[in-house]
């Protein structure tokens, strides 16, 4: 693992040391107040042996603006490129080979002052670990817009990569598993109208030929696949309308027959079919997999770029 402390105003000691467990203090500022956040992305393996992440700047960027956000230090770029370099050329045999598979990279900080009151922590702690990582769902998923609980509001954390924000979406999922559901898509804080995300994935739906997804208003996370997705499909002319789409306007293209296909996109799941999406009661089929051209077509662009077989024409793909 890659370790490196903030104290004194700097960054300090960034080093590789054995995966091991770290001793905490039980007044471990990030534990009580939550001064935590992290990063997802992977590694994958070229047919030559190199080791290249995905868009691993654009997970900085946004590891930087959940830092801020929650009055940590940012992260200056040396220090997690050097990290990263380090690290994966390491463990660059733990790159598993196999289709759809990689080495996921978990990045995080999190507030290490010994204190008991509320106050931003003047040291942190800034480690990366990571594991093997297979394909991460296998089927189309049926998927249920939350009526009672909501994520983020806007001038919330909802754009940040939060910790707490997991841990409160833990109970909604949770009761939405236990309904039969296999992922909760989340509403707007404010009216709980318009569509958000859906666990660790920014929505998509097909409707008419065109692409939709909610536009990025601070109440969602930034994704770096929903953004290569737009890329893509922009490159194949399909129009793409980042926007609010609310709940009932997918229900009208639903019942029209306008609505085709339902997807979810992150770094996880890179792309994960929905079956259905349910609302109040009622169940509304979506195309299933196997006739899903625009999804399927998309997923697979990504993937060869991902995985060497298509050129990399935006430059996504980053040799260590
Ligand atoms: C809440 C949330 N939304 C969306 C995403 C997708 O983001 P990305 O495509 O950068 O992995 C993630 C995963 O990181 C997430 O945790």
């Amino acid at each position: 693992m890659f370790v490196a402390e903030y104290e004194g105003g700097q960054w300090i000691n960034p080093r590789i040391e054995p995966y091991a467990p770290i001793e905490i203090s039980p007044a471990l500022s990030a534990i009580h107040y939550g001064q935590s956040l992290f990063e997802g992305m992977k590694a994958h393996k070229h047919p030559d042996g190199s080791a290249y992440m995905f868009r691993p700047l654009d997970n900085l960027h946004r590891l930087n603006l959940s830092a801020e956000r929650l009055c940590m230090p940012t992260l200056p770029k040396e220090i997690f490129i050097e990290g990263l370099q380090t690290l994966i050329n390491l463990d660059k045999e733990w790159i598993p080979t196999h289709a759809g598979s990689a080495l996921y990279v978990r990045p995080f900080m999190f507030a290490t002052d010994d204190c008991i009151g509320v106050r931003p922590s003047d040291n942190y702690k800034f480690m990366v670990i990571c594991c093997p990582a297979n394909p991460f769902y296998s089927k189309a998923l049926r998927v249920v817009a939350e009526e009672h609980y909501v994520r983020a509001v806007e001038g919330g954390v909802g754009f940040a990569k939060a910790a707490g924000n997991y841990g409160a979406s833990m109970l909604p999922t949770k009761l939405a598993h236990d309904r039969g559901y296999d992922q909760i898509i989340w509403l707007d804080g404010r009216e709980q109208k318009y569509l958000e995300e859906s666990g660790t994935m920014n929505l998509f739906f097909v409707a008419g030929g065109k692409l939709y997804t909610p536009k990025l208003d601070g109440t969602i996370l930034d994704g770096y696949t929903r953004a290569s997705i737009i890329q893509l499909a922009k490159d194949k002319n399909i129009e793409v309308v980042e926007g609010r789409i609310s709940i009932d306007e997918l229900i009208r293209w639903a019942q029209s027959g306008t609505l085709t296909e339902g997807f979810g996109t992150g770094t996880a799941a890179t792309v994960a079919h929905f079956s259905s999406f349910s609302y109040k009661g009622t169940e509304y089929q979506l195309l299933p997999i196997d006739q899903c051209e625009v999804s399927t077509m998309l997923a697979k662009d990504l993937n060869d770029i991902k995985s060497f077989k298509a050129e990399d024409k935006h430059g996504w793909m980053w040799k260590i």
